[in-house]
């Protein structure tokens, strides 16, 4: 997010309303006690599509096995994931194991099975008894995500290490049949304003998966910053990763990833599910690399990494041809690193004052038969979504690449609200549901004693209440929705700590927008189940 207009006076009211909201439960005898009360059974967030629990605790222990009964070495995978999560916490054993013959009693049986084929590949089928744990699904994706619910039916303490009181390493009997309502469920961070190390950006998608959201949007270029090591420009990163200061503070900034490292991460991503969008921002926000290649820009330069917030007039010059040789350069590399079906190009808040003072890019709308600059945008854009449609990729970018007219197979991540997501549904191109109203982290999510952000307020009700699919939509149309994402921008976000901090709890909300069934959302109900998974993550 950069800045809008409009957000600075949607804050008093709602803020007001909060304020008198929160006082309510606070001065009112009994009702705090009573909003914070936590559910007597198990807490799964998202909430599952169907759960019974029976009475009755299935006990781990140390002859507990792991079982996996697949040919795909990705479900062995995820039962090894399993062992090693259960091993560091309880310190048993948790031998894994192929299935041969009869399963053992007591084990924790993982199984694909073709016949579970219409809860589609991410969904599963868990129960437990008596005779052990029974995780099944269609494909590995399936298995993890029961895996992940298994997590949450254990005690809280194997997210951390100590011995739980108690009950002992034990579950609840139960039988669940999950699926998620949406293919995208989506969170962003955006490492150009401030650099997160590869650690966080890990420990950020641990966080992603256990709340089974499988797309982790990595924003990895800027003005302030260029994070992502590309062989054939060198510039980009020795020049383009640092910055001289921020905001007047004298301290200079930078990082980024070697090609190594984002292996690394998507390697890493993969075995949670998680598919990692890389995104290179072009037209605009591009700064960073004009300080490194001048010669891309209308002018010539030269130019200094940004070290201040806001939108910068240069951009990529969209009539010269170099430009889009570096672009495609760029991106096979990229495409190289990331084996994802999307890549996101940005096309976000491109002034145009430098094309229309640019004989190249005049002359480029001349050639062309263009209408205008909004037009050349588009234009640049086409070029860049035929490249990636001829590696096999898919382009997707913020909804102004809607403007001037959308490239045919373009995705479109709706921010400036979902009214750009309704015209692209609407002309038949999938969308990522994204507004600022609900869905960027970087606002406020508290009334007192908070770390200084952007502006704006996003408490977890508001992020809970977001519905994806607009009601402006037709059934037919509604199919080009494919979920939701929460944005989390750096400008005031320093540290792996602060971005933590603004990601939690309100990706459990929006996990639970974008995994459960619309008629099972219920906030009285989320707010009792998040009780507990306050101690998890504490844990964690
Ligand atoms: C954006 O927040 N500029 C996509
Ligand atoms: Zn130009």
């Amino acid at each position: 997010m950069k800045f809008q207009t409009g957000k600075a006076t949607e804050t008093p009211r709602r803020f007001l309303v909060s304020a008198l909201l929160a006082a309510f439960i606070m001065l009112v005898p009994g009702r705090g006690l009573a909003v914070k009360r936590a559910p007597a059974g198990p807490a799964i967030i998202p909430k599952p599509l169907r759960m019974e629990v029976g009475s009755g605790l299935f006990h781990v222990g140390q002859e507990t096995k792991i079982i996996i009964d697949s040919d795909s070495l990705e479900a062995r995978e995820v039962g090894e994931y399993l062992a090693v999560r259960l091993r560091r916490s309880t310190g048993y054993p948790f031998e894994t194991g192929l299935a041969s013959g009869k399963i053992p009693s007591g084990s924790i049986l993982l199984r694909t099975a073709a016949a579970l084929a219409k809860m589609g590949n991410e969904g599963y089928r868990l129960t437990s008894s008596k005779g052990g744990v029974k995780i099944e699904a269609v494909a590995p994706a399936g298995l993890f995500y029961g895996v992940q619910t298994l997590l949450q039916l254990l005690p809280e303490e194997v997210e951390g290490g100590t011995q739980p009181a108690d009950s002992g390493w034990s579950i609840p009997f139960v039988r669940i049949e999950d699926e998620p309502r949406f293919v995208w469920r989506g969170a962003h961070l955006d490492v150009g304003r401030h650099f997160f190390p590869k650690e966080f950006i890990k420990k950020y998608i641990d966080l992603l998966a256990m709340y089974k959201m499988n797309m982790f949007h990595w924003h990895l270029t800027e003005d302030q910053g260029w994070r992502i090591e590309i062989k054939k420009y060198p510039r980009l990163t020795e020049i383009g990763a640092w910055r001289r200061e921020t905001m007047d503070d004298a301290t200079p900034h930078g990082g980024f990833y070697t090609q190594e490292d984002i292996r690394e991460v998507v390697a890493y991503a993969k075995t949670r599910f998680i598919s990692v969008v890389p995104e290179i921002e072009l037209p605009g926000h591009c700064q960073a690399a004009l300080a490194a290649y001048p010669e891309l820009s209308c002018s010539g330069g030269p130019f200094k990494v940004g070290t201040e917030w806001g939108i910068i007039y240069d951009v990529y010059c969209a009539g010269n041809d170099r430009t889009f040789e570096f672009l495609q350069d760029v991106l096979a590399e990229v495409i190289d690193l990331f084996p994802g079906e999307y890549i996101h190009i940005g096309g976000d808040e491109v002034p145009k004052l430098r094309w229309q003072n640019c004989a190249k890019c005049q002359e480029r709308i001349r050639a062309e038969g263009l209408k205008d600059e909004d037009e050349l945008q588009s234009d640049f854009i086409k070029r860049i979504e035929r490249f990636l449609s001829n590696q096999g990729k898919r382009l997707v970018g913020w909804d102004e690449i809607l403007e001037g007219g959308l490239a045919p197979n373009a995705t479109v991540m709706s921010w400036r609200g979902v009214v750009g997501g309704i015209e692209a549904a609407k002309s038949g191109h999938d969308v990522v549901m994204t507004p600022t109203s609900h869905c960027y982290f970087d606002y406020y999510q508290g009334l007192f004693d908070e770390p200084r952000a952007i502006g704006g307020f996003l408490p977890l009700d508001k992020v809970y209440s977001f519905e994806p699919v607009p009601t402006e939509l037709s059934e037919a149309e509604a199919r080009h929705v494919l979920g939701a994402q929460a944005n989390i921008w750096t400008e005031y976000i320093e540290d792996s700590e602060q971005a933590e901090y603004m990601l939690l709890p309100r990706i459990l909300a929006l996990s639970e927008v974008a995994w459960s069934k619309k008629d099972l959302r219920n906030f009285p109900d989320f707010s009792r189940r998040i009780i507990p998974h306050f101690d998890r993550l504490a844990a964690k």
